[in-house]
């Protein structure tokens, strides 16, 4: 028997000014892309923005529903967006942000489970990482593809 061990490298940020443009922008996105949200039984306001290789950003916010699993998250609604509209174009970054009482979370909302796998499915797709971002009131995360987000990614149909 061995033991393993899994090591993740994130970066942390206190703030959107210390992201290189394009991610603050990206960040920026998100947080704008939540006001969007319909949440009439959570109340949680969550936004998500993802970037295309041409540059190009799409944005999601959660959409809920009275029968509660027909509602979606922000970040598949933007993914599930980008897919469908741009579906020759790889998604190089995506942000999340999430809004309660009309304010910023102070530390970031992280994506749920189904999320990550939906973001595994499309960095494989597009066949390049896919660079996560969590963007909270005091501190900002970075994590440089969704692997180091979901480790152990189900791909053993490509066995
Ligand atoms: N939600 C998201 O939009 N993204 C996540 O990654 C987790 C949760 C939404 C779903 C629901 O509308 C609300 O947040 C509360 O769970």
């Amino acid at each position: 028997m061995t033991n393993k061990e899994i090591v993740i490298n994130y970066a942390e940020y206190d703030s959107l000014d210390q992201l290189q443009e394009q991610d603050r922008l990206l960040a920026e996105a998100a947080v704008k892309a939540s006001a969007n949200a319909y949440t009439p039984y959570s109340h949680f306001n969550v936004g998500a923005a993802v970037r295309l290789s041409d540059g190009t950003v799409v944005t999601g916010a959660n959409q809920e529903n009275m029968a509660y699993p027909s509602g979606l998250c922000a970040e598949r609604t933007a993914m599930f967006h980008a897919a469908a509209q741009y579906p020759d174009k790889a998604m190089e970054a995506i942000a999340v942000a999430a809004e309660k009482d009309g304010r910023l979370c102070p530390i970031p909302a992280t994506p749920c489970g189904a999320c990550r796998q939906v973001m595994a499915e499309y960095q494989s797709r597009g066949g390049r990482a896919m660079e996560v971002l969590m963007v909270g009131a005091e501190k900002i995360w970075k994590f440089s593809k969704v692997d180091d987000i979901l480790p152990l990614i189900f791909d053993s149909l490509k066995q």
